[in-house]
């Protein structure tokens, strides 16, 4: 769909992949990650990239039927960068040599100084004779491919740098896309300028390229959205809004686990300032019901994923003639799905989602945001004028409040946790810090202790305050508040919310713990 300049990357399995991306994202590039077992030549053809990049990856080059480039790629004639295991390959194919172990394993910080720093991609490196960069290699070069020169050493990396500059094919074998090495953004930027790419990915370009997309895909057939009130569902709703109006309708599920006065906040959102066909399903006593006395997380998980998909499809049942389902699907979702390593992993929480949606009612997907990284959809949805207020918020689990209620569920629980989550947010607010914590939310505990109020005993729920902060959310630091604010915090709450006379921090990392509780 995509008019730009197209920059391929071909993954061969690296952890750090998707960081390649970001970074000539940055550079307002246009790229796409495709495992390398999904490029052939033909793929090569049809995708018409105006510059490849081979990522590292796990294998040896070494071991016979490890992964490869595709052997129409060094007579395409467009620039090549092969970073770690993509350069022991470039090296390979073109009649280098690869030499496993030996001793010369590299993990973590090195230092690469010049031999020849008379190469485009390092201009404005080494401006101290070296420069640090992170490595991650036990294989090493041993031979460089006949045309090659070397640019760059380090301690155990003769080959750090090599280049053929006169067929534009670039070798390094450390990490230019990690935070580690400081000045790999700018190996980045020269790569791209040599290669003719001329930044014209941006916000502003993309959503006029997507709203033509949408009225292209859906022509005048009705879509239908199901809108949770975060983020990625708010900008895909807006988007298709802006593309095709009244044939939209979206429906809320209100499954009753939201917390104080959201479902109010998001209907008047959308219905006010959008002028949206928003069905407000306030199915709050279906779910509640039917979770009154489970306890064990995941079957909770399992209920209200259930739930929705049956509810949603009620409402969606309704609508006649829809035939698209829009979801909020994001590039890394599409790159975990299609990733050739993605190997079966061990399910910590079944995540809930619409993704189960789709297969059941027939219909077809709209997903405009299936190219944008998760700060490139807050990018949209300024763009798209949504309040800067909305688009900072922290995220909110689909099972909502029922994850953050250990134990069984009960409407005097979810009331004393909706007022106390206020009351802590609004702590934090107040004191400036709500945008320095990735997510910060109150659980009430499945115990009650006793206490002492004025001159009497209590006997109320316990409280847990969690706040962390995560770049991904897939590991997380728990925030470091002061002890005035923990105990002001802990004041405000025991004397604003009837119920509870006792509150914790959780103190607990992830790993071991996870964000939320259940
Ligand atoms: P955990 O608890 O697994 O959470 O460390 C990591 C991040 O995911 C969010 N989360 C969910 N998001 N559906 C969602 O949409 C879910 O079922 C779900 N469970 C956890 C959690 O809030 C944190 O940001």
């Amino acid at each position: 769909m995509t008019q730009h300049d197209r920059l391929l990357i071909i993954d061969f399995g690296s952890q750090v992949t998707q960081l390649i991306a970001r970074r000539l994202r940055e550079l307002n590039v246009y790229c796409e990650i495709h495992p390398y077992n999904k490029v052939d030549d033909a793929f090569l053809k049809s995708f018409a990239p105006k510059a490849v990049i081979l990522s590292g990856g796990p294998d040896s080059v070494t071991r016979a039927g490890s992964p490869r480039a595709p052997e129409a790629l060094w007579s395409f004639g467009v620039p090549v960068l092969g970073i770690c295991y993509g350069q022991q390959t470039m090296m390979q194919q073109l009649g280098g040599l690869v030499e496993h172990g030996h001793g010369t394993a590299e993990f973590g910080r090195a230092f690469v100084t010049p031999t020849n720093d008379n190469l485009s991609i390092l201009d404005g490196w080494f401006a101290d004779g070296r420069e640090q960069v992170w490595m991650s290699h036990g294989d090493h070069v041993s031979k460089i491919a006949p045309g090659f020169q070397v640019y760059g050493t380090s301690p155990n990396a003769p080959f750090a740098v090599t280049a053929d500059p006169a067929r534009h094919f670039y070798a390094v074998q450390f990490h230019p896309e990690v935070h580690h090495t400081p000045k790999g953004a700018k190996l980045y930027e020269n790569f791209v300028k040599l290669a003719g790419f001329s930044g014209d990915w941006t916000m502003d370009a993309y959503r006029e390229q997507a709203i033509a997309a949408i009225r292209a895909q859906v022509g005048d057939k009705k879509v239908i959205c199901a809108l949770s009130g975060g983020v990625d569902s708010s900008v895909t709703a807006i988007l298709i809004h802006e593309a095709i109006g009244d044939q939209l309708t979206c429906v809320f599920v209100d499954h009753g686990l939201l917390r104080l006065g959201e479902a109010e906040q998001v209907v008047a959102m959308f219905s006010d300032n959008y002028n949206l066909n928003l069905i407000h399903a306030d199915e709050s006593e279906l779910f509640l019901s039917k979770l009154e006395g489970v306890s064990d997380p995941e079957t909770k998980r399992k209920i209200i994923g259930g739930l929705f998909i049956d509810v949603f499809q009620k409402y969606a049942n309704g609508i006649e003639g829809a035939e698209f389902l829009a979801q909020g699907t994001l590039y890394p979702d599409v790159i975990e799905s299609v990733s050739f390593s993605g190997g079966p992993s061990v399910t910590i929480k079944s995540h809930h989602n619409v993704g189960g949606l789709p297969a059941k009612m027939g219909l077809k997907l709209v997903e405009p945001l299936r190219e944008l990284f998760k700060d490139e959809v807050r990018a949209l949805g300024r763009e798209l004028g949504l309040p800067a207020s909305f688009i900072g918020r922290h995220p909110f689990p689909g099972p909502g409040l029922a994850i953050r209620c250990p134990g069984e569920i009960t409407t005097e629980k979810l009331d004393i946790l909706r007022q106390a989550d206020a009351v802590y947010i609004d702590q934090i607010r107040k004191h400036g810090l709500y945008d320095e914590i990735w997510q910060a939310f109150a659980a009430i505990l499945p115990m009650k202790t006793v206490g002492v109020m004025g001159d009497g005993r209590t006997y109320d729920y316990a409280l847990a305050l969690r706040a962390v902060t995560s770049v991904d959310g897939m590991t997380a630091d728990t925030y470091p508040f002061s002890h005035d604010f923990l105990g002001e915090t802990m004041t405000r709450i025991i004397n604003e919310v009837k119920g509870v006379n006792r509150v914790f921090y959780d103190i607990t990392s992830k790993p071991p713990g996870t964000i939320e509780l259940e």
